[in-house]
């Protein structure tokens, strides 16, 4: 005869161990047991609520205890990239959006207009339908290759399956964020820091089982591939597809101006707390799909559309200490260890102070009162200080003028201002351990080698292992000993492990990126990926005399500026930066890098403007010609095909060049006719 009310108690007891596990496993992402006691705790509770199906009655182990997100979907290539948005902060920096669009535009301040919608705080998935037929399910990823998500997503019961084909263009893909309700959010909340989180572990279930048993529901706010094109507008897209079927957020508006827009953001500042979900902020879109795409996007992010962020929460505290850390480009940053405050739900015990100058302005002393803000994920920030709370003898705060690895920092001189620098900066390189272990973050986050679950905190604690010292040790690991290591288990460690092999297949723009040149962002990697295309040519650079050269070529691809080819410079002068590159290509297959050779007027022609257009901007010429298979350089040179000559104050001089160097020079009203043509 069993003991019921003994095996309720262990079982009890052993739920609530089960709930506490995954609250640190995915709230704090601090686990305390190896994945594997992990499953044999779970897996007890099963065979127990198996044999003893009263137990059912305290709580079903699945119910309770929602399944690992998996990292295992099949990838899937994004018929349009996914990508993210600029921020805003304040109605400056949207009166400078409004601007730069109408000057991309070439309209004189014309009251373009704009479309509202809220930015819903969840995860965005993409629903791709052919003739009608919901084929395709996918979730952001790096935003050109996404998951299969397919299945976990029809279970939302909302999402259309199924839309009449006369209806819809052939190819049709629509955008959504998908998120959890405030209210079903309640119901779980033991589990998950914030209903964010809680959307994501259930969209990431291997099981789709399980994401039914966490109510998920979505937004539809874009469109990706549409074949043929039949909207005009996006108040137009979205109310045609509202009319389908799809879920569209209901307090969205037309806009038309920078007072319009600071009442909206205001109005709805005021209601998001009464909303059943999470928004962090408005969205402004150009609302004619044509603009749009004459705008068309910067390497991360449309021209057309901007995040108006809502201010930020604030709250004071008092400064323990002031310190500083050092950033991957040896950028020396203090941070002002405060008193622990709760800021927006969030404890902060840190808070930026910018650098030496911005000291000095707010004359931030050890000890004061101020007052902080933390706006969306970035970093808290000081905002003032509170003089009338200042101590007697409280002393002004002397910058330190060595950085933590003892070797003394610099300003430099902006080339372009000729001013001296606000930041300070440690030039040591790899030789200095902080700037080395900042490099080694750079290296596995997102935008470079995006490696699943090596993050920040990993890179923190291999390091202090002395597991990881170089880029190269990355794909070396010991994964018997990580094993061992508090906080991994057998399913963690074969899941870096498999993510670690998988991103040592890197296109040579990442690739250039990822080594962390200063001044070489990911739009300058893809140039200069693009000039030498394979890892073969690109490593001639290490030799002096060839570098020469090759800097000088460098120098007239559009974008690369003395300051590019300087850094690229400083950082191949130094023996032990290629030493590492050299281990680190050892590792790696790195693949050619070929820019789509794009069919149009200017396919494999390399042009160059003088002088303003009437008509467009110059921004938008650049974009019509890399739209049309061409590349604009940003000097004169032999390889240049056509120079484009605006009618509006042309430089006399490189005229002259290019007609010394017979290129074709095409006049503004030329240029037009080729384009009408
Ligand atoms: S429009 C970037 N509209 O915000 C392409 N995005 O930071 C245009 N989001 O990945 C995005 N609500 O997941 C757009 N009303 C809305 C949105 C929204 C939430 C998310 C979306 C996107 C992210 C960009």
């Amino acid at each position: 005869m069993v003991d019921k009310s003994k095996l309720e108690v262990n079982f009890k007891k052993k739920i609530k161990e089960l709930v506490e596990h995954n609250k640190n496993y995915y709230s704090k992402n601090r686990p305390k047991v190896s994945d594997s006691e992990y499953d044999i705790l779970k897996k007890e509770l099963i065979d127990l609520e198996s044999k003893f199906p009263f137990l059912k009655s305290i709580g079903s182990v699945n119910k309770i205890v929602g399944a690992t997100p998996s990292n295992d979907f099949k990838k899937i290539k994004h018929l349009s990239p996914m990508l993210s948005l600029s921020n805003a902060f304040n109605r400056e920096d949207m009166i400078d959006f409004v601007k730069k669009v109408n000057k991309f535009l070439n309209f004189d301040k014309k009251n373009i207009e704009l479309f509202c919608e809220p930015k819903i705080d969840g995860i965005s998935a993409t629903l791709v339908y052919e003739k009608g037929n919901l084929s395709k399910g996918l979730s952001r990823g790096d935003g050109t290759t996404g998951e299969d998500i397919l299945l976990n997503l029809i279970t939302i019961s909302s999402i259309p399956k199924k839309i009449d084909p006369k209806k819809v263009p052939d190819l049709f893909e629509i955008r959504c964020e998908i998120y959890i309700s405030k209210k079903d959010f309640l119901k779980i909340k033991d589990q998950f820091s914030n209903p964010r989180n809680a959307a994501s572990g259930s969209l990431r279930q291997k099981d789709p089982r399980e994401t039914k048993r966490i109510p998920l529901k979505y937004f539809a706010y874009g469109f990706g591939a549409v074949q043929p094109m039949i909207f005009s507008k996006q108040s137009e897209f979205l109310e045609k597809i509202k009319d389908l079927g799809f879920i569209v957020n209901p307090i969205s508006r037309e806009v038309k101006n920078i007072e319009e827009i600071e009442k909206i953001h205001q109005q709805i500042d005021d209601l998001r707390s009464s909303l059943d979900y999470d928004i962090d902020g408005l969205v402004f879109k150009v609302n004619d799909i044509n603009f749009q795409k004459r705008l068309g996007n910067t390497s991360n992010s449309p021209r057309w559309a901007i995040a108006y962020k809502f201010s930020a929460e604030k709250a004071s505290t008092r400064i323990k200490e002031i310190t500083i850390q050092v950033g991957r480009t040896g950028a020396i940053t203090p941070v002002a260890r405060v008193e622990p405050v709760t800021v927006g739900g969030v404890v902060v015990s840190n808070a930026t102070l910018h650098n030496e100058d911005e000291i000095i302005r707010k004359d931030i002393r050890v000890g004061d009162t101020i007052q902080i803000q933390r706006a969306g994920d970035v970093i808290p920030q000081v905002l003032s200080v509170d003089v009338s709370k200042r101590h007697k003898s409280s002393e002004k705060f002397k910058f330190p003028s060595k950085c933590l690895c003892g070797a003394e920092t610099k300003k430099e001189i902006n080339k372009t201002t000729k001013k001296l620098d606000a930041v300070r900066r440690c030039f040591k390189g790899y030789d200095c351990k902080f700037i080395a272990k900042e490099k080694l973050k750079h290296i596995v986050s997102k935008e470079a080698f995006n490696i699943d679950g090596f993050g920040k905190k990993v890179v923190d604690q291999f390091w202090n292992l002395n597991l990881i010292n170089e880029p190269a040790d990355i794909f070396k690991l010991d994964y018997k000993k990580i094993k061992n290591l508090e906080g991994w288990g057998d399913l963690s460690v074969s899941n870096l492990k498999k993510a670690i092999d998988k991103s040592k297949k890197i296109t040579l723009d990442k690739f250039i990126y990822s080594i962390g040149i200063r001044h070489i962002g990911q739009e300058n990697a893809k140039t200069i990926a693009a000039f030498f295309v394979s890892i073969k040519e690109f490593s001639k650079i290490y030799d002096l005399k060839i570098r020469k050269t090759m800097l000088k070529n460098l120098r007239e691809l559009d974008g690369i500026g003395e300051t590019q080819t300087i850094s690229i410079n400083n950082f191949f002068s130094i023996n032990k930066n290629i030493k590492i590159i050299k281990n680190l290509i050892k590792q790696l297959s790195i693949e050619n890098y070929f820019v789509e050779n794009r069919e149009g007027k200017f396919s494999n022609k390399k042009l160059m403007f003088t002088g303003g257009f009437k008509s467009i901007s110059r921004s938008e010429a650049k974009s019509i010609v890399e739209s049309n298979g061409g590349k604009v350089l940003g000097s004169i040179s032999k390889k240049l095909d056509f120079l484009i000559v605006g009618d509006s104050k042309p430089t006399r001089k490189k005229i002259d060049k290019a007609k010394e160097m017979k290129i074709k020079i095409i006049t503004e009203q030329e240029w037009n006719e080729i384009l009408d043509s």
